[in-house]
């Protein structure tokens, strides 16, 4: 036995090994401590892209196999954005960007059946920048029907029945019809390299816990199959179906005159309807509503507005009016990601987050001064509400093109006479 307190070296080594045990024991408190920054909600079938799902699928187990007896799911599957979620060219794109994308875990969730179940989700995909030459089935197919319908060879559904057992051989998964479910791969944060099974930061996108807050404001138990697969359809449709955005959304527009100020007051409200999150929901990257209100004159121009120097509209506290500077006047409604959201410095403030809550009605009211040419004549106000699924400034970001990806969902107008009379009189009195 050695007494390393009598040898010089060995105590040199002890205090060596002190110092790297000391090491190893922060980095592990400070690796807890990223862990567990971001609460992410116990994952069903899917863990939010940190891994690859096995399916351990029979062979010759292939969509088409599927779609063979499941015909309408197949049809519905096949024209939907799940079947697209790992060839469409948005993806491609960012996932080929060193900026944004290079990793496992984007495949995770764009395309889970993929080879990739030994690869750390934050490691670089093997032969990343021949995948999209080769198109392997496994991502031409995105989220296809083995990835949330097979595992350990078995087809997983809520209603396992004989026929279906002939069929197939087939698990009781009541875990399809949660809203969990979707969840495992429609709630997530931001993932920083170096940690493969953690996230930082705020949620990027967080339709699970707003449909848990909505159902406990509301007392209702809404599921994201509610709504997203009416009569068990597997479209899956979201925001790039204009008419689901449409409908959930109402604008509407009054003007008048305001003799007292002359100027005219302008309320646009946009509502919301039959959604069980915030809208616009979905990725806060990329989708956000823009409201563009503006005057007419009867040739179509539009009104430039009578310059104000401050304090020169009395206006009521309680109506809190904006002064319009400038026509058209644009309203963005969107949830942007700031270094406090992804989590990568401190002493930042977070970032407003003005998307619309569930069955809310948000007013915004302007004051429009004219000047005294456009006194008297008969004004045309009117107001758009614009959908964009694609943010510019991030579309820049990855060389992607936003053509055809921002549309008008309601358009609404307005006459408004403006009283000469009641002008005079205000002039007078000043
Ligand atoms: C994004 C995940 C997802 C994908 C992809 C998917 N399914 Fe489903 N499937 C579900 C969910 C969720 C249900 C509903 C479970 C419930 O609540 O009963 C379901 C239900 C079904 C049912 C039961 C009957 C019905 O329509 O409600 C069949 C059959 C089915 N899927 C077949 C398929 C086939 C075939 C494919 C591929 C063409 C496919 N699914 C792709 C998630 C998926
Ligand atoms: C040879 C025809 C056939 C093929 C191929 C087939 N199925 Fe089925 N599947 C059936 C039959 C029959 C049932 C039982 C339907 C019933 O009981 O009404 C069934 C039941 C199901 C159910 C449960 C339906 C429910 O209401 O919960 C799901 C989910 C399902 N299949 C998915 C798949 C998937 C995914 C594949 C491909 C991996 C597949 N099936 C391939 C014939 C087939
Ligand atoms: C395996 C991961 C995964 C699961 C599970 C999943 N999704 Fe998706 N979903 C995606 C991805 C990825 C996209 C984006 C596809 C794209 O546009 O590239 C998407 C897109 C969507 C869209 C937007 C479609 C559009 O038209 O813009 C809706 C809505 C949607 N999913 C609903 C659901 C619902 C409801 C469930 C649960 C029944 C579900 N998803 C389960 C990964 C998943
Ligand atoms: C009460 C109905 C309802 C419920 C419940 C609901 N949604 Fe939605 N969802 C909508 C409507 C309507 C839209 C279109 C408006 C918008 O973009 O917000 C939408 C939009 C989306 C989008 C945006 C699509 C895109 O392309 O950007 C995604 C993703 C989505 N929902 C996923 C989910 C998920 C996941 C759940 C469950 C956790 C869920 N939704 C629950 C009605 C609902
Ligand atoms: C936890 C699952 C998950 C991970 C991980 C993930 N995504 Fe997504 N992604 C989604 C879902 C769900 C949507 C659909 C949201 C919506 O429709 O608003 C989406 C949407 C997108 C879109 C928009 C598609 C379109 O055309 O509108 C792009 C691009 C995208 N993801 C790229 C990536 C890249 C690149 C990575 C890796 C850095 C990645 N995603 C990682 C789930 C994921």
């Amino acid at each position: 036995m050695t007494d390393s307190s009598k040898n010089p070296a060995l105590r040199g080594a002890g205090a060596i090994a002190c110092i790297v045990a000391a090491g190893i024991v922060w980095s592990l408190m400070y690796a807890q401590r990223i862990l567990w920054s971001t609460n992410v909600v116990t994952p069903v079938l899917f863990d939010h892209g940190l891994s690859a799902v096995e399916l351990h699928a029979p062979k010759g187990w292939t969509n088409e196999w599927c779609g063979s007896c499941h015909q309408k799911e197949f049809e519905q599957w096949h024209n939907s954005k799940h079947a697209a979620a790992g060839s469409n060219t948005n993806f491609e794109a960012q996932f080929l960007e060193a900026a944004g994308g290079r990793a496992q875990w984007c495949l995770n969730c764009h395309a889970p059946a993929n080879y990739g179940a030994s690869n750390h989700a934050s490691m670089e995909p093997k032969e990343i920048d021949n995948l999209f030459v080769a198109r392997p089935a496994w991502l031409t197919s995105g989220v296809d029907c083995l990835s949330c319908h097979v595992r350990d060879g078995q087809v997983l559904g809520t209603n396992v029945t004989t026929p279906g057992q002939a069929a197939h051989p087939m698990r009781e998964a009541p875990e399809l019809s949660t809203a969990e479910f979707c969840g495992g791969c429609h709630q997530f944060a931001h993932k920083p390299r170096q940690f493969p099974d953690s996230f930082r930061g705020r949620l990027q996108q967080a339709s699970l816990i707003e449909l848990v807050e909505q159902n406990r404001v509301s007392g209702d138990a809404l599921r994201c199959h509610d709504c997203h697969l009416p009569a068990g359809s597997h479209t899956m449709s979201g925001g790039y179906d204009r008419e689901l955005v449409r409908d959930a959304l109402g604008l509407t527009l009054a003007a008048s005159w305001q003799p007292e100020l002359n100027a005219i007051q302008l309320v646009v409200a946009v509502s919301v309807q039959g959604v069980g999150h915030r809208v616009p929901g979905g990725e806060h990257f990329f989708r956000y509503l823009s409201i563009r209100t503006t005057l007419h004159d009867a040739s179509g121009n539009v009104v430039t507005p009578r310059k104000q120097s401050s304090g020169a509209v009395d206006v009521t506290p309680a109506a809190r009016p904006l002064v319009v500077g400038e026509l058209p006047h644009v309203e963005e409604i969107r949830k942007r990601l700031g270094d406090f959201e992804r989590g990568t410095e401190s002493g930042v403030s977070p970032t407003p987050d003005t998307r619309l809550n569930p069955n809310e009605t948000r007013e915004f009211v302007y004051l429009v001064p004219l000047v005294q040419a456009d006194i008297g004549k008969s004004l045309k106000a009117s107001t758009t509400l614009w959908y964009h699924v694609l943010d510019p400034e991030e579309a820049k970001r990855f060389h992607l093109s936003t053509e055809g990806l921002s549309w008008k969902l309601h358009r609404v107008m307005s006459e408004v006479v403006t009283d000469t009379k009641a002008v005079q009189k205000t002039n007078v009195n000043r």
